[in-house]
């Protein structure tokens, strides 16, 4: 029922009375008003007056029925080892598609190339399953969409000026505010699923970490809402893979990304390459041109951006 009053504060910006809301909703004013407080309880902060209750901001801890009519979509765990393991169980056992597991911290975070991913609480932490009709060698358009998304969600919500960095990170200044790693299960023509993993750093520290990592609240001086940063990622995300165009997003992870034109070292499996990057492919391939003027196409790895004179 909160998911539900929730929608239907979202839905206006105009107050809505307790009577509207128990008519649509077919339950007493009293049940609204002690849903409301509950809400409330959680941290949503709902304004009331003379002509009925108006959402004002959502809360921080991403519990499901913050998401309204998504709420039986989303898997919340005050902890998990990592978000990756339970979205592929959910994944195997047939979950539908825009399936989202969310934690407040993970015991063993797990970034890509085999690293580990910090996660203390404080930062958001997720999974979302997709089953895309997608080929696989389509898979990585996945990954840079995702990053725009998150990118384009961070400055409309916070002001941040965050952009994209080959493949799929998210970077404030030269410093990482979110990292995406996913995994992917498919037949050689078909995707079965995706679990795309995001990690974004909103009130977690981020100390210590290198390469230089920063956070939302590092940043604005004040504390971030991940619900906000979940919620507005997932809306756009959604409504962008509902049309997904492989060519668009290319286009404007070209037109949005830092590391074109930069000198970078690229860290692949068993090997590390240093040029200039110069392109992407229509596949998200970073095409870099080495100093003897080859041309290289890197489909997968970590890029660090390097000083020209270096
Ligand atoms: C990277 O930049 O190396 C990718 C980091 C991905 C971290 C997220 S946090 C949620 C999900 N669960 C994990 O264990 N990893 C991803």
């Amino acid at each position: 029922m909160k998911a539900a009053i929730l929608d239907l504060l979202k839905r206006t910006d105009a107050p809505l009375s307790g009577q509207a809301i128990s008519a649509r909703l077919g339950i007493s004013r009293v049940a609204v008003w002690k849903h409301i407080c509950r809400m409330r309880e959680a941290g949503l902060d709902i304004q009331s007056g003379p002509k009925g209750y108006r959402l004002v901001s959502l809360a921080d801890t991403p519990l499901p029925w913050i998401f309204g009519g998504r709420s039986a979509r989303v898997h919340h765990y005050p902890e998990l080892r990592s978000t990756m393991d339970k979205a592929q169980e959910l994944a195997r056992s047939g979950c539908p598609d825009f399936s989202v597991v969310v934690t407040d911290q993970q015991t063993l975070g797990r970034g890509r190339l085999q690293r580990n991913w910090q996660s203390q609480s404080g930062g958001l932490y997720f999974t979302m399953i997709l089953r895309p009709r997608l080929a696989p060698s389509e898979g990585p358009l996945i990954n840079l969409a995702a990053a725009l998304d998150m990118a384009a969600t961070l400055r409309d919500t916070f002001g941040i000026e965050a952009r994209v960095k080959w493949p799929n990170d998210v970077l404030a200044g030269e410093g990482k505010i979110a990292g995406i790693l996913s995994q992917m299960a498919a037949e050689a023509d078909r995707v079965h699923y995706i679990c795309l993993g995001i990690g974004v750093n909103i009130n977690n520290s981020t100390t210590g970490i290198t390469p230089p990592a920063v956070s939302v609240a590092e940043l604005i001086g004040r504390a971030g809402s991940r619900a906000v940063v979940l919620s507005g990622f997932w809306d756009r995300f959604e409504h962008r893979m509902k049309t997904l165009s492989p060519s668009a997003v290319v286009a404007e992870w070209k037109a949005g990304a830092i590391t074109l034109g930069r000198q970078v070292k690229v860290q692949i499996l068993n090997e590390t390459i240093e040029g200039q990057a110069v392109d992407m492919d229509d596949q998200g391939g970073l095409i870099v041109v080495l100093p003897d003027g080859t041309r290289r196409t890197v489909v997968y790895g970590d890029c660090f951006h390097v000083a020209k004179d270096t």
